[in-house]
């Protein structure tokens, strides 16, 4: 157990800069996520954690000690991979005792600890299979067991799931979730999969070309995200964008004003955009979650300012909601509307946005309008 410190860390290749200034604080405990799009640092983030990778500035802090100058082995870390090859010849057993019998542990204490990793992982009754005899998910629980024999102060995890299909991935995404409360351990786990981060992290950083857009609790950054760039990578589907202009009228009330519709900025959402003033006349980009828009007939009390007729071009039933892919003119949108509604492919509809759930961003520097 240990806290995890990057200082202002930055990784060169040459010319690419892989990690840019990088500040994270991990607390002693916590299950932090790293996430981004392929090539933005998670993995080179992680192996600098690691030892696998010098860092070419800053500083990295494994509890109080700085570990730039130490070898991977004595970080008293354990990594798992994505492709964590197991010994082919050897059983689950002596796949886990493996690393402790190189470091030369007394037999009784790599017994102890593999039967121990192996009651926390349910995979006792798999002790004498050899990897081929085993599925996908449990010869991943194996190579989290490996992980575990070693009781490292800190584990880091690069895309662990990948190799494992859907289902089996939502399953083992909730495992090690409960393997963490069990363990009581510093987690870092990379994934480009916005789901994991969300469902697994305690808190996510969000990477972009090797810099990091934000850090926050999953739903502190789905409710708030600080730019264009984090709103439209959290959430499926997607955020939708929408070049806008701000409008105020001789009430002093706001709008959102586009070539399909002209909608009322709340008052709440108002107060909260302070400012908002400094958009009227202007473009602006206005953001609206598919969640938060329906088909106005399933809203009958919601405020007329809210809604507009749009026509729809695919509608997508899913059972448990629709996806209807609305025609803004230049601009698609899309909706999750509540399984009763009865639109079709091709008909017009009028439809109600949740303003109150409305983001703004400048379209310029791309940041959410304060
Ligand atoms: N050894 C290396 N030499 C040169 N460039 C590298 C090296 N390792 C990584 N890079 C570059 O650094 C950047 C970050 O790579 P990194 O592997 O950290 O990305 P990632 O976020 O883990 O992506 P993915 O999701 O695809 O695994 C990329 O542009 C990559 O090409
Ligand atoms: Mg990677």
């Amino acid at each position: 157990m240990a806290k995890v410190v990057l200082e202002n860390v930055t990784k060169r290749f040459g010319d690419v800069v892989a990690v840019k200034d990088a500040n994270i604080d991990i607390p002693d405990r916590e299950f932090v996520v790293l996430v981004g799009p392929s090539g933005c640092g998670k993995s080179t983030t992680l192996r600098m954690v690691a030892g696998l990778e010098e860092v070419t500035e800053g500083n990295i802090y494994i509890g109080d000690t700085l570990v730039n100058d130490i070898p991977p082995k004595d970080r008293d870390i354990a990594m798992v991979f994505q492709n964590y090859a197991l010994y082919p010849h050897m059983d689950v057993y002596n796949n886990m005792a493996f690393g402790l019998k190189l470091r030369k542990f007394p037999k009784d204490e790599i017994d102890r600890r593999v039967k121990e990793a192996a009651r926390i992982l349910g995979i006792e009754n798999l002790l004498h299979r050899k990897p081929k005899e085993l599925s996908g998910g449990q010869r991943q629980r194996v190579a989290v067991g490996r992980a575990i024999v070693r009781e490292p102060k800190v584990f880091l995890m690069d895309e662990p799931l990948s190799n494992l299909d859907a289902k089996l991935r939502v399953q083992m995404r909730a495992e090690l979730s409960k393997l963490h409360n069990r363990l009581q351990t510093t987690i870092i786990y990379v994934t480009h999969d916005q789901v994991e981060a969300m469902t697994m992290g305690d808190r996510i950083v969000v990477m972009k070309d090797g810099v990091i857009q934000q850090i926050g609790a999953p739903l502190e950054i789905y409710h708030k995200p600080k730019n264009i760039f984090v709103a439209g990578f959290i959430g499926s589907p997607a955020m939708n964008f929408v070049e806008v202009v701000i409008r105020k009228d001789e009430q002093g009330r706001y709008w959102v004003e586009h070539e399909a519709f002209k909608l009322r900025i709340p008052d709440e959402k108002v107060r909260e955009l302070q400012d908002l003033p400094k958009y009227v006349d202007k473009k602006a980009v206005f953001g609206i979650r598919p969640e938060n828009i329906e088909d106005a007939a399933i809203v009958p009390d919601g405020r007329e300012d809210a809604t507009f007729v749009a026509n729809v071009d695919v509608v997508e039933p899913m059972g448990a909601e629709i996806f209807a892919y609305l025609n803004l003119g230049d601009q698609s949108v899309v909706a999750r509307f509540d399984p009763a509604s009865t639109v079709q492919d091709g008909q017009q509809v009028r439809v109600y946005f949740q303003m109150e759930k409305m983001y703004l961003f400048d379209p310029e520097t791309e940041e959410a309008v304060a």
